[in-house]
């Protein structure tokens, strides 16, 4: 049987109805925008964060460069930021004024880490985007005591936790987005900003609604950015069960691990501290194209989401940097995501485990074992 790279259609059946009578409510009353049910869901989603405020915003790309700005982060600022990450981290920044600087990674866990974060830092950072990839969750506090303000790009952490509490409530501020295939995905386009300063929330309220409070005066150059009425809606839907969703994710992590994935590909390793719900599930390989091939014959779902890490992109040459980034490179080479949803089971599992072995002959590549 085929498995499919993210299954975001199982999950969403039980809730229909309730869904189809929440978009009901939004068409009956009217009121498309900036309306009841995005603040119900700014309270709910900071509520659950454990943060002190949530903010709506259009999609979460918007809210890293809104975010960006109410830190106060412009012309002449560097903003460090991960290469090996989805382009929007790092495409955020530059229409803030201020400057992408790229930084390594961690291989095993694919994120950044207080030492590659140092190795990018000069007296003009103002900022460092902190990714949580994949669900991982990155090393917050031990960038922090750097020195630097950090925002999390937790894009793609909703349901993560950590020791030191969920994403979205560790940094100076955080940033969503519930594109339909994130943990927590709308029906479209969406996104938020959350953060525990209030002056902060209060600048990203701003920032959103053209720069201002009131449509009649404004304050700042902002953005016509709102989380819609209808997404706000869908979201509050979901949300109560996104911790079932998270549970399951980690249940697929383990289904992959018990059926012994480990012993033929590198697995993505959770940072000290961190639980994640995994968002994608990324192996390393030396031979990752080859396997691609392997599995897409098979019918097992699978992608290589950042063969060109974003430093090495078109668009940022003019950022591209002295810094080496080694484990960036291995990483690009070598990362295949497999299937990995909220509702993967055991059988799922097995089917591409052994779809991996056969690809493999049975062995784990030397190359491989050496550096997981
Ligand atoms: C890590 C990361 N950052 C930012 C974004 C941008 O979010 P959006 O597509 O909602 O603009 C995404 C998702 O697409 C992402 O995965």
């Amino acid at each position: 049987m085929p498995v499919g790279l993210f299954d975001t259609r199982t999950p969403l059946e039980p809730l229909h109805t309730e869904i189809l009578a929440a978009i009901t409510a939004v068409v009956d009353d009217s009121r498309f925008i900036l309306g009841p049910n995005v603040s119900a869901f700014e309270q709910e989603f900071a509520a659950y964060l454990g943060a002190g405020h949530a903010v709506g915003v259009a999609n979460g790309t918007d809210a890293i460069t809104i975010a960006l700005r109410a830190m106060g982060v412009g012309p002449g600022d560097e903003v460090v930021v991960p290469s090996f990450t989805f382009y929007a981290s790092a495409e955020a920044i530059p229409p803030t004024g201020a400057t992408p600087v790229f930084c390594d990674i961690d291989l095993d866990t694919f994120c950044v880490t207080a030492d590659t974060v140092r190795a990018a830092l000069t007296p003009r950072t103002k900022a460092v985007i902190v990714v949580h990839l994949f669900g991982n969750v990155a090393p917050v506090a031990e960038i922090e005591a750097l020195g630097v303000p950090v925002l999390e790009d937790a894009a793609q952490s909703a349901g993560s936790r950590s020791h030191a509490g969920r994403p979205g409530s560790l940094g100076t501020a955080a940033t969503f987005s519930f594109f339909p295939s994130k943990n927590l995905g709308g029906f479209g386009d969406g996104g938020a900003v959350t953060t525990n300063d209030a002056e902060l929330a209060d600048r990203v309220r701003m920032l959103r609604f053209h720069g201002s409070r009131d449509k009649v005066t404004y304050d700042h150059i902002g953005y016509n950015s709102r989380l819609d009425e209808l997404q706000a809606a869908i979201l509050r839907v979901e949300l109560p069960h996104l911790d079932a969703w998270a549970d399951g994710r980690r249940s697929a992590g383990e289904h992959y691990a018990a059926a012994g994935l480990g012993e033929l590909v590198a697995l993505p390793v959770p940072v000290a501290g961190a639980d994640p719900a995994w968002h994608l599930y990324v192996v390393r390989d030396p031979d990752a194209d080859e396997l691609a091939q392997a599995l897409s014959a098979a019918g097992i779902g699978n992608k290589a989401y950042y063969r060109v890490p974003i430093h090495r992109q078109t668009a940022m040459s003019a950022y591209r940097g002295a810094l080496e980034l080694p484990a960036t490179e291995e990483a690009a080479r070598t990362h295949l995501a497999i299937p990995m949803s909220a509702v993967l089971n055991p059988v799922q599992a097995v089917e591409v485990v052994e779809a991996v072995r056969a690809a493999r002959g049975g062995r784990r590549p030397a190359a491989v074992a050496s550096a997981g």
